[in-house]
C-alpha cells in the first residue's frame, strides 16, 4: 500500500502516455512554441507496461490514462489492451476526436466510462478555445461512446468571462441525454494565462444553476473530487470540482505518471522523480516510488492554499497542463 505521512492510500495512478495533441487549449498549452517530447525521452510501451505492473504490485487499482491527447498515441491501442488485462478498473480522458476509430478497443478492454474534454457548445467558440475547428466531431462521438453504453463525463473548465455563461446550456444538454457534466474551476499551470478572476468558483457554479433548475446532492465516494448532482427531471447529472476555491487534498489517492516517466504525488508537486531513467539503468524502482510517496505535501503540492484571490501564479513551480495530463 502506497501510503503518505498523512495516512492517505494511494491507490489511483495516472498515466500520460503522450505530452502530443492535435488541439492547441490555450489553458493547457503555453503559448509559445510548445515542442512536444521526441518519442525516445517517452516511456515505451514495454516501460509503460512493466512500470504500471510495480504499482499494481503497491496497491494501484483504478488507472486512467491521460495525455496531451492519449489516443494520438500511435500504440494506444496496445497499451489500453496490456493495461485492461491487469487487475485495475481502467478509465480514460480524451479530447474525443479520435474515438470513432477506438470504438473496439474500447469495448475489449471493457471501459465503461470515459472523460471527454469540451468547453463549449458553441462551435465559434470551441475554434477560439481549442484553435481547431472539430466541434461536430467531438459532438458526434459524445453520442457515439454514450449509444454504446459507455458512460460519458464531459469536463467543462469554467473559465469567468469565457465560458460560465454557458453552464445553464450544459444543464439543458443532459434534459434528455444520460450525460454527466463536471463543472472544473479553472487551475493555474505553467504559460495558460491563469488570473484569479478567471476563476468562477463552485458556489457561484451552483448558484447559476438554482436560478433555472432544482438540483440534490447524489451520494458520494470518499475520494470524489467531484460533488455530484442530479437535477429534477433530467436524465443526466452534473458535479463541481472546487480545486482552487475548496480543495479536496485531504482524501486525495491520486498520483500521476509523466509521458516521460517521472512520477508526481500531486498536480501541483514541485519535485518528480525519474522512474523511467532508474528503471532504464536497472535501479531500484519501487524504492524510489514509496520515497516519493513519502514526500507528498499536505495540500496542493505545498506550493498555495485556498486563498486563490490573492495568489500569484509566477511563485507555482510546475508543469503546463499538457504535460502533465490532468
Ligand atoms: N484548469 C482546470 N482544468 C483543466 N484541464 C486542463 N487544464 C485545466 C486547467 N487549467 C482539464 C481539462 C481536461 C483535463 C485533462 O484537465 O478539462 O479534460
Ligand atoms: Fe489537448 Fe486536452 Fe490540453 Fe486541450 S486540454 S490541449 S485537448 S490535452
Amino acid at each position: 500500500m502506497l501510503l503518505d505521512t498523512f495516512g492517505r492510500s494511494h491507490n489511483y495512478l495516472r498515466i500520460s502516455i503522450t505530452d502530443n495533441c492535435n488541439f492547441r487549449c490555450f489553458y493547457c498549452m503555453p503559448e509559445d512554441d510548445y515542442d512536444f517530447t521526441p518519442p525516445a525521452r517517452l516511456m515505451q510501451k514495454d516501460e509503460i507496461i512493466h512500470l504500471t505492473k510495480l504499482f499494481v504490485d503497491l496497491g494501484v487499482n483504478k488507472i486512467r490514462l491521460t495525455g496531451g491527447e492519449p489516443l494520438m498515441r500511435k500504440d494506444a491501442g496496445e497499451i489500453i489492451e496490456a493495461i485492461s488485462s491487469l487487475p485495475v478498473s481502467l478509465f480514460l480522458t480524451t479530447n474525443g476526436t479520435r474515438l470513432h476509430e477506438f470504438e473496439a478497443t474500447i469495448k475489449n478492454a471493457g471501459i465503461k466510462v470515459i472523460n471527454i474534454s469540451l468547453d463549449t457548445l458553441n462551435r465559434e467558440k470551441f475554434l477560439l478555445l481549442t484553435k481547431r475547428n472539430q466541434f461536430d466531431l467531438v459532438y458526434k462521438n459524445i453520442l457515439l461512446m454514450i449509444d454504446k453504453g459507455v458512460r460519458v463525463k464531459v469536463n467543462m473548465v469554467v473559465m469567468k468571462g469565457i465560458n460560465e455563461n454557458e453552464i445553464n446550456d450544459f444543464i439543458e444538454w443532459t434534459k434528455n441525454t444520460a450525460i454527466h457534466i463536471r463543472f472544473i474551476e479553472f487551475m493555474p499551470f505553467t504559460g495558460n494565462k491563469w488570473t484569479s478572476n478567471k476563476v468562477f468558483t463552485w458556489e457561484e457554479i451552483l448558484g447559476l444553476i438554482g436560478k433555472r433548475f432544482s438540483f440534490v446532492p447524489l451520494e458520494n465516494d470518499k475520494n470524489d473530487t467531484a460533488k455530484s448532482y442530479s437535477i429534477e427531471g433530467h436524465l443526466g447529472s452534473f458535479s463541481v470540482i472546487s480545486t482552487m476555491s475548496a480543495p479536496f487534498c485531504s482524501t486525495c489517492n491520486r498520483i500521476r505518471l509523466t509521458a516521460d516517466g517521472k512520477l508526481k504525488n500531486c498536480l501541483f508537486s514541485k519535485d518528480e522523480t525519474d522512474l523511467l531513467t532508474a528503471y532504464r539503468k536497472g535501479e531500484d524502482v519501487i524504492n524510489l516510488i514509496q520515497k516519493n510517496i513519502l514526500n507528498k505535501k499536505k495540500e496542493l503540492g505545498g506550493q498555495f492554499n485556498n486563498d486563490y484571490e490573492n495568489l500569484n501564479p509566477e511563485i507555482i513551480s510546475n508543469r503546463s497542463m499538457i504535460n502533465i495530463g490532468g
